[in-house]
C-alpha cells in the first residue's frame, strides 16, 4: 500500500523495530502471542497516518515514530478487547489472543498494552497531547459501549450507527493524523484540519469494513466473515435492509441467523440495494476527505494521504 515510498518505508521500519521493543514482556506465552500479533500483518494504517500528519510540520523522526508506535499499540489493545467482546476466533489470519490464552489474560494484555502506549508517549509528550489521546481512548470505549447496547436491536438508526463508528473507529484515525501534525509543531488549526480528514477516512474505513463482513471470505480479511450479524452487531447494510420494503424478510433472516448461518440474510441483502447504498455513504466520506486533503499545503504526506483515501473504496482486506 505505502511500500513504494522510500521515506515512509524507512520510517515504518523504525516503527516496527520500536514496536518490537515496546511489546516486550516477561511472560513467555503472552510474549509469544504479542509477537504473533505484530508479525501476522496488519495494515499499519494508523501509524502511517501519524507519520504523514507529521510531514506537515517540522518532521522529527524520533518523536513522530515514537508516537506512531504508541498509536499502533493503542489500536492493538482495542483489537484484543474487541475480539473478546465480539467472540472472534481469528485476527490477522491467526488465532485471537483470548482464544489462545483465555479471556482473563487477554483483558490484562490489552490493559498492559494501554500502559505501554502511555509510557511510550510520556517520554516526550506534553499535557495537551496526553489529554487528546486519553480523550480519544474514552471515545473509542463510548463507541464500543454504544455498540454493545445496540446489539440485536432492529431499531438501530443510521444516526446511531454513525455515532458509534465515529467513536469506535474514526476517532483513532483522526487522532493519528492530528497528533502526528501536533508533534511536528503544527498549530492547532492545522492539526484539527488533519484530524477532520482522519475522521472522514475512519468513517469510510469502518463502513467498508462492515460491508466486507458480508461480501468477503475469511481468507481475504483474516477474520471470520459474517461475524457482525451473528454477534448481533447490525451494521449499515442491515440497517438499510430493515428500512426497505423487505423489512419483514430481513427481520426473519436475522432471527434465523444461527440456524442457517446467514443464508437467508444473504438472499435478502441481494434483493435490496443495501450494500450499494452503504457503499455510497462510504464514498461520500471519501470524497469529503479527498476535497479537504486537496486544500492542504504541499508536503510529502499530501499525495500519500490522497493515495490512502483512494485505496479505501476498493480495499479487499
Ligand atoms: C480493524 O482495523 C478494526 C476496525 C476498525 C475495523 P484494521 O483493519 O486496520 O486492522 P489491522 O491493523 O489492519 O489488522
Ligand atoms: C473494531 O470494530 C473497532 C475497534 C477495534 C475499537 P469491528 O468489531 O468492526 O472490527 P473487526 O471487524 O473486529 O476488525
Ligand atoms: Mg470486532
Ligand atoms: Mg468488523
Amino acid at each position: 500500500m505505502w511500500m513504494d515510498n522510500d521515506f515512509l518505508q524507512g520510517e515504518m521500519q523504525k516503527v516496527e523495530e520500536q514496536l518490537k521493543k515496546a511489546l516486550k514482556t516477561r511472560n513467555k506465552s503472552v510474549q509469544q502471542e504479542l509477537t504473533k500479533l505484530q508479525q501476522s500483518g496488519g495494515k499499519r494504517l494508523r501509524p502511517v497516518l501519524t507519520i504523514l500528519g507529521g510531514t506537515f510540520g517540522e518532521y522529527s523522526s524520533k518523536e513522530v515514530t515514537a508516537l506512531a508506535v504508541a498509536i499502533e499499540i493503542i489500536h492493538m489493545a482495542t483489537l484484543i478487547h474487541d475480539d473478546i467482546i465480539d467472540d472472534t476466533k481469528l485476527r490477522r489470519g491467526s488465532e485471537t489472543m483470548h482464544t489462545a490464552l483465555g479471556n482473563g489474560i487477554a483483558v490484562y494484555t490489552g490493559d498492559f498494552l494501554f500502559s505501554r502506549a502511555f509510557m511510550q508517549i510520556a517520554d516526550f509528550a506534553e499535557t495537551n497531547l496526553m489529554k487528546d489521546i486519553s480523550k480519544g481512548i474514552a471515545y473509542i470505549c463510548d463507541g464500543e459501549i454504544d455498540q454493545n447496547e445496540q446489539r440485536y436491536s432492529k431499531s438501530t438508526t443510521f444516526k446511531q450507527y454513525l455515532k458509534r463508528i465515529g467513536g469506535k473507529t474514526a476517532v483513532l484515525f483522526a487522532l493519528s493524523l492530528a497528533s502526528g501534525a501536533h508533534k511536528a509543531g503544527c498549530n492547532r488549526k492545522m492539526s484539527s484540519k488533519l484530524g477532520v480528514i482522519g475522521k472522514d477516512i475512519g468513517m469510510a474505513f469502518q463502513i467498508i469494513d462492515d460491508i466486507l463482513d458480508f461480501t468477503s471470505k475469511e481468507c481475504s480479511i483474516g477474520k471470520p466473515a459474517f461475524n457482525d450479524v451473528i454477534q448481533g452487531v447490525y451494521t449499515l447494510p442491515v440497517i438499510y435492509a430493515l428500512e426497505s420494503k423487505y423489512k419483514k424478510e430481513t427481520e426473519q433472516a436475522l432471527d434465523m441467523i444461527t440456524e442457517d448461518g446467514g443464508k437467508s440474510l444473504r438472499e435478502v441483502l441481494e434483493k435490496t440495494d443495501a450494500i450499494d447504498k452503504s457503499r455510497k455513504i462510504a464514498m461520500k466520506y471519501i470524497e469529503k476527505a479527498r476535497k479537504k486533503t486537496m486544500e492542504l499545503p504541499d508536503a510529502i504526506g499530501k499525495e500519500l494521504i490522497l493515495n490512502i483515501i483512494d485505496q479505501q473504496i476498493s480495499r479487499k482486506f
